[in-house]
């Protein structure tokens, strides 16, 4: 037996909610399978703790994190903390400290999916965003000079090492290498004389390593442009980290809104635990009231079971997503629906079962 150990982290407002869903559902699959288990460990993390405690996590937080397969995270966020604190002290201590460079967000529209552009189908809209999630404009790098005087100044600058981002580009193109894809840039170096010039110059020389691979080079102003006018364009698509936070919204929305939207955060190498969430916050407007929709969390564990080597059970737990949505009778009322957020796992055990 494949057993592996699993980090949750339910954090905050909605987190739990769709978290439990996402659990039922990785159990449920494991179980079919048979060659594969979870053990969870749960922590307390997030808003609630911080409120408590003064922190996001236990000091020592990155070192009881490390032995884990794998990090299974709700959401963080809560009105009370600053949204700085909720997401510095933990989400982006958790990405950098392990390592996970990579950003995978499917931007896929699911049949039964709402799209709000007409010419939306599951054919045009079909991505993959990777984004550099170690670095870039997020390093944190910067100063607060005179802070308070008339000639107060800030500085926030973005860290583009070598090595950062040729792998995360090289990546890019091994998956489209597997799937027999086109690789996108986005970029903006007319503008950013130096970060973007060097992202442009890397680009080029990886995809010499990848002849057969067709490539496009955009500007992140015309790429938000064609995702919408033309989305069949983008098939892998790479890009920084402030450039993929926004553009990936821009695909949430494609792809049938934030209660679709699913992201890894991977170590590729499995030297360090790789952290499985949902794109959306903790939405405190609907938290409690059982009506969030576990979608994205549950195919975050769709993407879980790729990264254990279970793509075929990804596939499947994919596929169901996409059967109840076709069906649209158990689904929350972000997709039009009444269901509340467990009835919507508890259709999605069911369908595995068929
Ligand atoms: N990864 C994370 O943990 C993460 C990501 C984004 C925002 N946040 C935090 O979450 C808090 C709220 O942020 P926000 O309101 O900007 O974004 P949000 O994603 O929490 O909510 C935006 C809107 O989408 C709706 N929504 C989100 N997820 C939904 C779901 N699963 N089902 C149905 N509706 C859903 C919400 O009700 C809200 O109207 C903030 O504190 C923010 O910092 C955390």
């Amino acid at each position: 037996m494949n057993v592996k150990k699993i980090a949750v982290i339910a954090g905050d407002g909605i987190g739990p909610e769709v978290v439990n869903e996402g659990i039922k559902v990785m159990d449920k699959m494991a179980a079919l399978d048979g060659t594969i288990q979870f053990e969870y460990t749960y922590f307390p993390w997030g808003c609630e703790y911080y409120l408590k405690h003064g922190k996001m996590m236990d000091d020592d937080g990155i070192d009881q994190l490390a032995s884990f397969d794998a990090i299974y995270l709700g959401a963080v966020g809560y009105p009370g903390v600053p949204d700085s604190v909720s997401l510095r002290d933990l989400l982006i201590v958790i990405r950098k400290e392990f390592d996970q460079y990579v950003n995978l967000r499917p931007i896929k529209l699911l049949n039964g999916a709402p799209c709000p552009i007409h010419h939306g189908s599951n054919e045009n809209i079909n991505m993959t965003f990777i984004r550099e999630n170690s670095e870039g404009e997020y390093s944190g790098a910067g100063e607060w000079l005179y802070k308070g005087k008339p000639e107060e100044v800030v500085l926030q600058t973005g860290v583009f090492s070598r090595k950062g981002t040729e792998r995360v580009i090289r990546h890019a193109f091994e998956i489209a290498n597997k799937e027999n894809k086109t690789v996108t840039s986005i970029s903006k170096a007319n503008a950013l004389n130096y970060s973007m010039v060097f992202w442009d110059e890397v680009f080029k020389e990886v995809s010499k390593d990848y002849p057969n691979i067709t490539t496009y080079s955009y500007l992140v102003d015309a790429a938000a442009m064609h995702m919408i006018m033309d989305p069949a364009r983008f098939e892998v698509v790479v890009t920084s980290n402030l450039f993929g936070d926004i553009l990936t919204d821009v695909g949430a929305a494609l792809a049938g809104g934030m209660g679709l939207a699913a992201g890894a955060n991977l170590n590729p190498e499995k030297k360090y635990p790789s952290m499985f969430e949902p794109v959306h916050g903790s939405a405190p407007d609907i938290a409690g009231k059982g009506v969030a929709n576990p979608l994205a969390a549950i195919w975050s564990v769709s993407q879980m079971f790729d990264f254990f080597g279970y793509a075929n059970r990804g596939k499947e737990i994919l596929q169901a997503i996409e059967q109840i949505m076709v069906e649209g009778k158990v689904l929350t009322p972000d997709l039009g629906g009444n269901a509340r957020t467990d009835e919507v796992g508890d259709r999605i055990v069911q369908l595995l079962d068929q």
